[in-house]
């Protein structure tokens, strides 16, 4: 028989973008557009099983072989570095990281910089090769918030259409690294399942190909 090829899609529209390039590539799941409450669904006819996850789990399920692939935004691999192999950039979900801060900031180089983020360890390797002292606040959300009621200096968080900051009277200041969804693998799977996650592989990559012409 052959193997189940687990997939850990990320809940939200990018999931759902990915799962119509998954039934295009022949892995189709019909029952997925039943029922929406439902997390975890399986098509053994085409050997496929998707399960929705919170996008920053995806790279866990897939470190940890429960996935043998998931697509994952590059904020979350710098993040935290999983061990999986990355096999191809969606060029969706496009977005950047960046400091923000209210307009009108300026950095005093005296003082320690208050950085609140999602981010640490982004945020961290950025500014160390700055050279410049900073405090991270952690945060787990609403992360604009923390600038405007004195929580932190700035922040480091994602952008994507800019609105949340505009609403909330912060600017960019710089732009650390630009993010988009990536196609990664479980080490083990991809030795084990090697044809099929290529396959899959290239036909995704045919199909962002399609869709940037
Ligand atoms: C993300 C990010 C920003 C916002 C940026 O937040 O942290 O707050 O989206 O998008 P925009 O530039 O299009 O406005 P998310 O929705 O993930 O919520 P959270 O960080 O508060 O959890």
């Amino acid at each position: 028989m052959k193997p189940i090829l687990n997939v850990a899609l990320p809940k939200g529209r990018l999931g759902e973008k990915v799962y119509a390039m998954m039934e295009k590539a022949g892995f189709s799941c019909p029952a997925i557009y039943e029922n929406n409450r439902k997390l975890i669904f399986e098509n053994p006819e085409k050997g496929v099983r998707y399960f929705w996850v919170k996008p920053s789990d995806v790279a866990i399920y897939v470190e940890r072989g429960t996935a043998d692939i998931g697509i994952v935004g590059k904020d979350i691999l710098l993040e935290y570095a999983p061990d999986v192999y990355e096999l191809l950039d969606l060029n969706i979900g496009k977005c950047r990281m960046a400091v923000a801060a209210p307009k009108g900031f300026r950095d005093d180089q005296r003082r320690t910089l208050r950085v609140a983020t999602k981010f640490s360890n982004i945020a961290a390797r950025h500014y160390l090769s700055k050279g410049r002292d900073i405090d991270i606040i952690h945060l787990n959300g609403s992360i604009e918030v923390a600038p405007i009621l004195g929580l932190s200096d700035v922040i480091v968080d994602i952008v994507e259409t800019g609105t949340t900051l505009k609403e909330n009277d912060l600017e960019v200041k710089e732009t650390i690294v630009p993010i988009s969804a990536r196609l990664i693998a479980n080490k083990a799977s991809y030795k084990f399942q090697s044809d099929t996650i290529d396959y899959v592989t290239q036909s995704i990559a045919s199909q962002v190909e399609e869709t940037n012409d």
